[in-house]
């Protein structure tokens, strides 16, 4: 008996709370009862139990909202504290005075809503989803259909001078950047907002240019509508053509700007997600794409400032930072990116070059309007320069001759196939301060000693002594990181730029000489690893074995290896040591990650026009200041795209030079042993002629061509045979006036004629028979800007088909 008793008890304590959950079915909320954060017992339900109000839990605080109760994520369409979420255990009650208040467990009042002369003695919500507030008359005084947040549902309308705003983030109800406005001109307008200031800014859509309206309508069919105030229809904007008694529908206006209509089946459960796609009937959304839609004048756009606006395949709009940038706040995507490197300096004294910079290019990009300067009739290249000297240039934007420079913050970001413009962002290549590194830290040991010498004036003898051995003793320790005295002498070679290594250093290095990074004329390269030491982060470096030398050449090695040591340009690759210990003589160089010229000039991804050039003239100026800048001048003999490196920054770095030398040391050797490559080789090679400086134009000529034309200087198997031998065939375009058709299929080097054009001239003369005639790597530095003319070359022809 007591046991059945038991079992009616713990059956009663399960059934109690279930008849709780149907007992809360449709009922107002009358004074003196609350709402309760916290407890959903306390929810008001709409008869059909469709809407539910009460307080939904966002994060680990409470909104109080309007929401759609039989969709698994509780779709809020009203809220009224979104900027102020309310503690659990607030409350939302009718007060005896007639106010409809939320105040917190500590008797905060956050809400009231009141209206003069009356009072509200009930809540009630509404089929509908309308939560309307009434009087002891049942007279609706109050409702939520009338104090729209950012939804409308059906049946509901948007009358003249209201307006509907945008949240600020999917999970944030506070105000956002966009607003849908019924205007007092009649217009329906979307528009953007000056967060965080209540303003209406600028509108990015309209539908209705022509005015007459008074009030955007959500019929009972689901159509959305703006209505004059005789009732005709002047602009349909959504016409769903789905049933309101089988689709749920909600037209809002997303934090992303774009304003909405969503349907969701009754019967089906689609997971709680509001389908966006094409594929539900009904959906819509306007504007057809916001990336381009919205420009302003002011504010950043539809991204954050510095970020653009590429439009997804979910037709929802996705904010990205440029390279080289990252998210201010990567939680908040709408605060925008800021640089990821210091950015160029304006300041005098640090004089920053745009060699420090390089532009990475994005095609069907533009930061519309907002630009500081216009160029018309400019060339792409002219634009490159114009942005990348100006240290308040960001980016630089070309289209059609046009060159704009932006300057930051960025503005009206957007991605997208019809833009036609193509923005060059500039980046800082290092990221690291101009000062070379050591420097603030010698000035102010400097200054110490300074300041310390000046005490030393006026102060007695011994003591002065005894400071100075203590100063003598610190400055060391400043110098030198305490480091013992192997390592200060190790120091030491490294100022002096070079390192010697012992033969089982670069043993290890090279992992036994393991991965083969090329051969050429001197000797094979192999990849190495140099552990950090003294500070410094282990890096990769290329090793060269050369290959073995004859003795008077083993005599020239230091020497030569010293004047290598002595060269200091961009676009030299650096030997950052080498050994020579027993028969071992090997060179250690900067690692290139980009590897050589030939791979890439002739690969499957050809480099663009643009930076051709820039290699063109950064190969131009290495062998200039190897011809003329060297304390004793060097020829290089071996000039082709294999010797030609790349680094991070895809910038052409010349390799094995100043090796020439070993090689023909020997005086009585001729100089036929060293005969260069076949292609690139200078006429005078073959005629025992003098070898200079020009034979190293000519191999660059050679090369020039290569990469006006993207192709080897020789190919079998070409159709017409006259294009077989490259110089032969630029020739013949050139004196028949079909540019053209070198770079028939490069667009961008096509749409730059003139410096073809340019650029061919002066390749053919650097490949003339006679020496003389060719120009120095000077002369061709100013031929390939533009800053001298090039005349019309003789033709080089015949003697190059006769090799
Ligand atoms: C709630 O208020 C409405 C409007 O006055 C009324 O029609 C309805 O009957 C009330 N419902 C309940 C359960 O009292
Ligand atoms: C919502 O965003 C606003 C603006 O950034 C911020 O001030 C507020 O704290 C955010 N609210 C929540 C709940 O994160
Ligand atoms: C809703 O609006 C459309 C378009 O004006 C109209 O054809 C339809 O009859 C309206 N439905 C109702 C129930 O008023
Ligand atoms: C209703 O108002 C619109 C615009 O104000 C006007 O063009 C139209 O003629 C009016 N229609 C009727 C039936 O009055
Ligand atoms: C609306 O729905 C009906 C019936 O489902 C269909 O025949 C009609 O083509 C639809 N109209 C539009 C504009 O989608
Ligand atoms: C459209 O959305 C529905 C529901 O989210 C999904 O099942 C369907 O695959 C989507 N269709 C496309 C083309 O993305
Ligand atoms: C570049 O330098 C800045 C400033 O020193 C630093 O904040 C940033 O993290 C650096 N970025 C990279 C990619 O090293």
């Amino acid at each position: 008996m007591a046991a059945s008793y038991l079992f009616l008890g713990l059956l009663l304590l399960h059934v109690i709370p279930l008849l709780h959950v149907t007992a809360q079915s449709p009922k107002n909320l009358t004074s003196g009862s609350a709402i309760t954060a916290g407890d959903p017992t306390t929810h008001l339900l709409s008869p059909s139990g469709e809407f539910a109000f009460g307080f939904q839990m966002i994060g680990s605080a409470f909104l109080l909202a309007v929401w759609f109760e039989r969709i698994p994520d509780k779709t809020v369409v009203w809220s009224a504290n979104g900027n102020k979420l309310v503690p659990r255990g607030s409350k939302a009650q009718l007060t005896k005075d007639g106010r409809f208040v939320v105040d917190t467990p500590k008797s905060e009042e956050i809400l009231s809503f009141s209206q003069p002369g009356a009072a509200f003695v009930y809540a009630s919500l509404q089929d509908t989803g309308n939560l309307v507030l009434g009087n002891s008359d049942h007279v609706e005084l109050w409702s939520t259909f009338d104090q729209p947040t950012d939804t409308l549902l059906p049946t509901q309308v948007l009358a003249m001078s209201a307006t509907l705003y945008a949240r600020y983030s999917e999970t944030n109800y506070s105000r956002g950047r966009f607003a849908l406005s019924m205007q007092a001109d009649g217009t329906l307008k979307l528009m953007t907002t000056p967060f965080p200031i209540d303003y209406l800014y600028q509108d990015y859509w309209t539908a209705n240019p022509d005015g007459g309206g008074s009030q955007l309508v959500f019929n009972q069919t689901g159509q959305v509508y703006v209505a004059a105030s005789n009732g005709t229809v002047l602009a349909i904007v959504f016409s769903s053509n789905t049933s309101t008694n089988e689709f749920y529908q909600r037209v809002v206006v997303d934090h992303d700007g774009i304003f909405r209509l969503y349907v969701y089946p009754k019967t089906t459960n689609l997971g709680g997600r509001w389908p966006t796609n094409w594929t539900t009937p009904g959906s819509a959304s306007v504007p057809p794409n916001i990336c381009l839609s919205l420009v302003l004048w002011a504010g950043s756009g539809p991204c954050g400032f510095n970020s653009y606006c590429i439009m997804g395949e979910d037709q929802r709009p996705k904010c990205e930072c440029p390279s080289g940038y990252v998210w201010l706040d990567p939680d908040d995507e709408s605060k925008g990116c800021r640089p990821d490197f210091m950015p160029h300096s304006c300041d005098k004294n640090k004089a920053e070059g745009g060699d420090m910079f390089k532009l990475v290019e994005m095609a069907n990009t533009d930061w519309p309007r907002l630009d500081y300067e216009y160029f018309r009739d400019q060339t792409e290249d002219w634009c490159r320069r114009a942005c990348l000297e100006d240290c308040m240039c960001a980016v630089a934007v070309y289209a059609d001759s046009v060159c704009m420079k932006k300057k930051m913050p960025l503005t009206n970001g957007r991605k997208d196939y019809n833009v036609r413009e193509k923005s060059l962002v500039k980046v800082r290549i290092l990221n690291s301060t101009a000062d070379p590194p050591g420097y603030q830290q010698k000035t102010k040991v400097f200054s110490t000693m300074t300041i310390v010498s000046f005490a030393l004036l006026s102060g007695s003898v011994s003591f002065n002594l005894l400071l100075l051995v203590v100063m003598l003793i610190i400055w060391r320790k400043f110098r030198y990181g305490g480091k013992d005295t192997k390592a200060n002498s190790q120091l030491t070679e490294e100022i002096n730029g070079m390192r010697l290594f012992s033969y089982s250093e670069l043993w290890k290095a090279t992992n036994q000489f393991k991965e083969e990074l090329g051969r050429g004329a001197f000797g094979m390269v192999y990849k190495g690893f140099l552990p950090s030491s003294l500070g410094r982060e282990g890096h990769n470096v290329a090793v060269k074995v050369l290959y073995k030398l004859n003795e008077s050449a083993e005599l020239e090695f230091k020497r030569e290896i010293s004047a290598i040591s002595q060269t200091n340009h961009k676009n030299l690759v650096r030997l950052l040591g080498y050994c020579n210990e027993d028969r071992h003589r090997i060179l250690v160089y900067e690692y290139m990650s980009n590897s050589c010229l030939a791979n890439f000039l002739f690969g499957d991804s050809r480099p663009s026009w643009y930076m051709r050039i820039e290699i063109a003239q950064g190969v131009a100026r290495g062998l200039a200041y190897l011809h003329d800048e060297c304390s004793t001048q060097m020829i290089h003999c071996d000039i082709k795209p294999q010797n030609i490196l790349l680094d991070d920054a895809l910038k052409a770095k010349i390799s094995d030079f100043g090796l020439a030398k070993l090689l023909v040391a020997d005086q009585t050797q001729t100089l036929t042993e060293l005969r260069g490559t076949k292609g690139y080789v200078a006429p005078e090679w073959f005629r025992n002629l003098p070898i200079s400086a020009k034979v190293d134009v000519y191999s660059f000529g050679v090369l020039l061509l290569e990469l006006i034309c993207c192709r080897k200087n020789y190919k079998a198997g070409k159709e017409e045979e006259a294009e077989m031998i490259l110089a032969d065939w630029v020739c013949d375009c050139f004196h028949e006036n079909t540019l053209n058709m070198l770079v028939e299929d490069d667009q961008e080097a096509a749409g730059d004629q003139r410096r073809v054009e340019r650029f061919v001239r002066t390749a053919l003369w650097c490949i003339q028979e006679d020496p003389s005639q060719r120009p120095t790597m000077k002369k061709v530095i100013l031929m390939l800007e533009g800053a001298v003319p090039v005349p019309v070359p003789p033709d080089p022809c015949s003697f190059i088909s006769s090799i």
